[in-house]
């Protein structure tokens, strides 16, 4: 199964960019690349991965290609990409992204650009999934805190812990069933936070492999410590 990937790199960082000097966070540099390019290195380390789909600010975008190019020509992706505009929401900008797949597309990983540290071996638990007949997989790890439901102030009930799960990115998905879920999602105007959610309410069941406690979504200041003292990422 042919199988792309959708990077998302078309957020404005709003929390995060006070500590940034007001740059969004996907440019942050790290190990001499922005963030966005580091989850594309770890996917083009994937055999099965055919190529990437990026996803920029509309603003940004002229300029991001241009820095790709760059990058592309000195450290070589070794897997074609395309770069195009995204929307005001996440869910649009996966929109606008899944609209660039190319027709040889048959499975697809959506992925945040402000996770640079997921590995490979997460990217191939996904990738087997859809092989063995998943229509979406995602991963997910147990929850060690308790959950409370709050409304206004005031707690009003505690979801059985085990029952929960932290979810991240990247999500699988065959591509049909993520266009089509997408497209309803879009007429009907649900709102969503994350992809396997769009999958939910169309009422398509949607899988789980084990996910990767370093893989985290850079998000606050306090985050960014985590590019100092992560080792376990090869050097882009
Ligand atoms: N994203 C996107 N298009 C949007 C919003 C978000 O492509 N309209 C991307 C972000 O670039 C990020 C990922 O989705 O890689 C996860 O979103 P989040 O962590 O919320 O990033 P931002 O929306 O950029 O940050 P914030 O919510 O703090 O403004
Ligand atoms: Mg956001």
């Amino acid at each position: 199964m042919k199988c792309w990937s959708i990077i998302l790199a078309a957020g404005s960082g709003s929390r995060l960019a006070p500590a940034a000097g007001g740059k969004k966070k996907q440019f942050i540099e790290w190990k001499g690349a922005p963030l966005f390019w580091h989850s594309a290195v770890v996917l083009s380390r994937v055999a099965r991965m055919q190529g990437v789909v990026f996803v920029f600010p509309e603003e940004d975008l002229e300029f991001a290609r241009e820095q790709l190019a760059s990058l592309d020509k000195f450290r070589c992706l070794g897997m074609p990409w395309f770069a195009v505009a995204g929307g005001k929401r996440r869910q649009d900008s996966v929109y606008n992204g899944i609209a660039a797949l190319p027709r040889e597309c048959q499975t697809v990983l959506v992925h945040d650009a402000a996770r640079p540290f997921m590995t490979p071996a997460l990217v191939n638990r996904l990738l087997d999934a859809l092989k063995d007949g998943a229509q979406g997989v995602i991963p997910a790890i147990a929850v060690t805190d308790t959950i409370k439901v709050v409304d206004d102030g005031i707690v009003t009930g505690t979801p059985e812990r085990a029952t929960l799960r932290a979810v991240q990115t990247p999500q699988g998905f065959i591509r049909s069933v993520l266009q089509q879920a997408h497209e309803t999602c879009r007429a009907e105007d649900w709102q969503v936070t994350d992809d396997a959610s769009v999958l939910e309410q169309a009422g398509i069941p949607v899988a789980i492999v084990e996910g990767e406690p370093a893989n985290i979504k850079i998000t606050h200041p306090e985050d960014l410590s985590m590019l100092e003292s992560q080792t376990n990422t090869a050097p882009a």
